[in-house]
């Protein structure tokens, strides 16, 4: 008698990994949620710079999301500076609004993960919950409130509002410590008001925290800042305990003294909402940067 030949079956191979785009892979927050969401292992993360694809071109957008069928798409991309929003209103709403609204669309029933900002408040009252009443005061908050709008229609949206956030950029400008270093090096002394409030945060709470809120299926809009209220100043101060280069460059300044365009006195978040959701508190800046403030 033959000997029996046991038979085997290969063993079927894991459906692929579902695919994550990245907006905004070469700015600040998209390039720290690149490498987050590729550390969780549950992806297959795709890093979309405007060298990979320009989202002005909508046929080239469509044509790269049929290849790819993203699952999730978190959103980065914008034209994110104030000044820049202010001086080409037309750039500002096909980037932040059209943009975002066609992303949106082809999500279709996949994630679809959008950032919006504390400016989209007026700062008159401060602490703005997820249901305050926005009022923006310059084009590129009105931008974001409109983006909201559209991002809102899509079924599993995610909206995240965040505040100053520190940190390394790959192109060393896009965040504030690094314009503050920009400034100094240029030989400007900065001026920084004592009476204007933000809830900043370092990027890697920022990332950490929208990476929980999706894969704990949130879906909606939360808060996602620090959870101290800072002034200008006392921001400055902190980054300068970092960065010795700015000691003795900054200066304590008043709001009223100020002549230019309107600025928002106050915008702090509150960010309940997301720490009941999370079931832990939001670290603020003190806490990450302080040395010296921490323990006063
Ligand atoms: N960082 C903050 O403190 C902060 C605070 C509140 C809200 N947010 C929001 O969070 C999001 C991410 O902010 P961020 O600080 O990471 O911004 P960022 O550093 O300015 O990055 C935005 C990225 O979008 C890219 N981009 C712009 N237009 C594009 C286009 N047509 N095609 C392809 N790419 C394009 C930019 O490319 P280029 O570099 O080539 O221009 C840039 O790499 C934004 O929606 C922003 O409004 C940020």
């Amino acid at each position: 008698m033959s000997p029996t030949i046991p038979h085997w079956s290969p063993r079927p191979s894991p459906p692929p990994s579902p695919v994550l785009w990245v907006t905004g892979a070469g700015g600040l927050i998209g390039h720290h949620l690149v490498a987050a969401a590729t550390a969780l292992n549950r992806w297959q993360v795709r890093p979309l710079a405007r060298d990979d694809l320009n989202l002005l071109d909508p046929a080239a957008v469509a044509e790269r999301f049929q290849r790819d069928r993203p699952a999730v798409i978190l959103h980065c991309a914008a034209l994110s500076k104030t000044p820049a929003c202010q001086t080409d209103p037309i750039l500002a709403h096909r980037t932040n609004v059209e943009v975002t609204r066609h992303l949106a669309e082809l999500a279709g029933e996949g994630r679809f993960v959008f950032f919006s900002t504390d400016l989209i408040f007026d700062g008159r009252r401060g602490h703005y919950a997820e249901n305050s009443p926005p009022n923006p005061l310059h084009v590129y908050g009105e931008t974001k409130v409109a983006a909201e709008t559209a991002v809102r229609v899509h079924p599993r949206h995610l909206i995240v509002r965040t505040s100053l956030n520190y940190g390394v950029s790959p192109t060393g400008d896009r965040s504030f410590a690094e314009e503050m270093l920009l400034a100094v090096r240029a030989g400007q002394t900065l001026s920084l008001f004592n009476d204007e409030f933000r809830s900043p945060i370092t990027v890697a709470d920022t990332v950490t925290t929208v990476l929980e809120l999706l894969t704990a299926a949130a879906t909606g809009t939360y808060h996602v800042a620090g959870g101290d209220r800072l002034s200008r100043w006392e921001i400055g101060e902190l980054v300068a305990e970092h960065h010795p280069e700015l000691r003795g460059q900054l200066r304590s300044a008043s709001r009223r003294s100020y002549l230019g365009p309107p600025r928002a006195p106050d915008t702090t978040l509150d960010c309940g909402k997301t720490e009941r959701f999370l079931g832990r508190n939001l670290p603020g800046l003190r806490e990450r940067l302080g040395t010296r403030t921490a323990n006063q």
